[in-house]
């Protein structure tokens, strides 16, 4: 891929952005990605639409992670909150077995369509869709979540949203325009370890925070490498032809929680580099696979700094063989915690010279129980029926989603959360391409993020 290729591909392959990428003479990036700013006004922000007591879902993707989240759902249709009533695959078995799913727990079955590469927009025209959840490869999120919107549809997209900045700017003006919620759905801020972080920092354990750190460290190579697990080997190939951070959003949702980002605070800059890369395609050839040429780095390191002056240290590694981890730090001038395992440190009044010890267990053990987010308390013990979801963290978000809709209640991930999270991708791409160098973080909405406000999942109604 030549630099221009690849400019194409980080900002988007429209006209005038082709026109404005052929005017640019390789010194300033930040002036192009001045040039694709589009006028947004931060009006979804807090967005409430009419209350949809019944929410009918319509499904676009059932392979690994669509499989899952109809599992989710279970509770919610049981409980008449919501019916799946349309599905969509590229093959006939994935939606007939979705479907014979669906059939133990609601009468009426879905709609389904498939075989066609653009059967999923009947499911965006269908009339007894409300939302459209979308469970596919990377390269259809934006699309399908714009075509939906304009179709008068709510949208749910699995993460990222969307990896250039075109499709960034994009969805926000869709979604300001059709008055429709667009949502990244990023499980991992419904987890039990991160939700009582949050609930600390909130409580003020931490005092003010300074530093987070995040990554998304998972071992995904006999995943990348198998001939069938995703879809015609769709996510081996973003690893092929691209260099960055692709999977910002798991460390990078809960941080921005912490950070209160879009909320009083918000990203300015950031600058990445990546390893070389050594390990996915070493492990190709161990495994007869033959010579893959891969252009991402095995680990790539991206520094974020926020308008109060907050740092973040996000990391994206599935090449090599290890634990998983979020890592998951956070740093305020009273705690830290640290993730995998979770471990708390909370400063006392006194100095002293407090060495290398985080809390005792059973002091730990009580700041847990103690600030047990309240999401948590109503959902956990029906959340442990759920566990293939993540150990349950995809129920209480699913559940979540629903609820709100039921309720008309804005969501707990907005669009230019969604939206923010995800362009630190192609951002991360670019300063990797420019030796690292600093790439401004565009403002998504509007000046608005200098309000500050309550986070939506911090919210008492929907816990009671
Ligand atoms: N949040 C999480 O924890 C989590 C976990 C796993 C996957 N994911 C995300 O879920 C998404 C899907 O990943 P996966 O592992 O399920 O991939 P997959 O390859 O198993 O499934 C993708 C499905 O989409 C279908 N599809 C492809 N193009 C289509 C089209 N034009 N119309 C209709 N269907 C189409 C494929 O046939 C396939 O069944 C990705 O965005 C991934 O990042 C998120």
């Amino acid at each position: 891929m030549n630099r221009l290729e690849f400019l194409q591909t980080i900002l988007g392959t429209s006209i005038i952005g082709a026109n404005k990428i052929s005017q640019y003479d390789g010194r300033d990036i930040n002036s192009l990605l001045q040039a694709y700013q589009q006028p947004v006004t931060g009006q979804n922000i807090g967005l409430k639409t009419n209350p949809i007591p019944q929410l009918k879902i319509g499904i676009i993707g059932l392979g690994n992670r669509g499989k899952t989240l109809i599992q989710m759902l279970q509770y919610m249709i049981e409980q008449k909150m919501a019916t799946v009533t349309a599905l969509c695959d590229l093959t006939e078995v994935k939606t007939a077995t979705a479907s014979e799913m669906l059939g133990q727990w609601q009468i009426e079955r879905p709609r389904c369509y498939f075989g066609g590469e653009d059967s999923w927009k009947k499911v965006a025209q269908q009339d007894d869709v409300d939302l459209l959840l979308i469970t596919t490869p990377w390269r259809y999120h934006a699309p399908m979540c714009i075509y939906g919107m304009e179709q008068g549809k709510h949208v749910a997209s699995e993460v990222p949203i969307a990896y250039s900045l075109s499709d960034c700017w994009n969805l926000i003006a869709t979604a300001e325009r059709t008055q429709k919620h667009c949502i990244m759905i990023e499980n991992c801020c419904y987890n039990e370890e991160e939700l009582f972080v949050l609930n600390m920092i909130q409580e003020g354990v931490f005092g003010d925070l300074t530093h987070a750190e995040g990554a998304y460290l998972h071992d995904l190579r006999a995943h990348l490498l198998s001939s069938d697990y995703y879809q015609r080997q769709w996510r081996l190939e973003h690893h092929r032809t691209r260099n960055g951070n692709f999977y910002t959003t798991h460390g990078l949702g809960p941080i921005s929680m912490y950070l209160e980002i879009g909320r009083g605070d918000n990203y300015t800059h950031l600058t990445s580099m990546s390893s070389r890369e050594l390990n996915l395609s070493s492990t190709a050839q161990e495994n007869d696979m033959g010579k893959l040429t891969i252009a991402c780095g095995d680990m790539n390191t991206t520094m974020i700094k926020t308008a109060l002056g907050k740092t973040v240290m996000l990391q994206f590694d599935v090449h090599t063989g290890r634990p998983y981890s979020r890592i998951n730090k956070v740093v305020g001038t009273q705690a830290v915690h640290d993730g995998y395992p979770s471990r708390l440190y909370v400063d006392k009044p006194e100095l002293e010279f407090w060495g290398h010890r985080w809390l005792p267990q059973e002091e730990y053990d009580e700041y847990r129980s103690r600030f047990q987010h309240p999401m948590i308390s109503k959902l956990k013990q029906i959340s442990q029926e759920f566990k293939q979801g993540h150990g349950g963290m995809d129920f209480v978000m699913m559940y979540r989603l629903v609820k709100c809709l039921n309720l008309g209640l804005p969501l707990d991930i907005n669009v230019y959360d969604g939206v923010l999270w995800s362009a630190i991708t192609p951002l991360s791409e670019l300063s990797v391409m420019n030796k690292s160098e600093t790439v401004i973080i565009p403002d998504f909405t509007g000046g608005e993020w200098k309000t500050a406000r309550k986070l939506e999942i911090m919210r008492g109604q929907l816990t009671n």
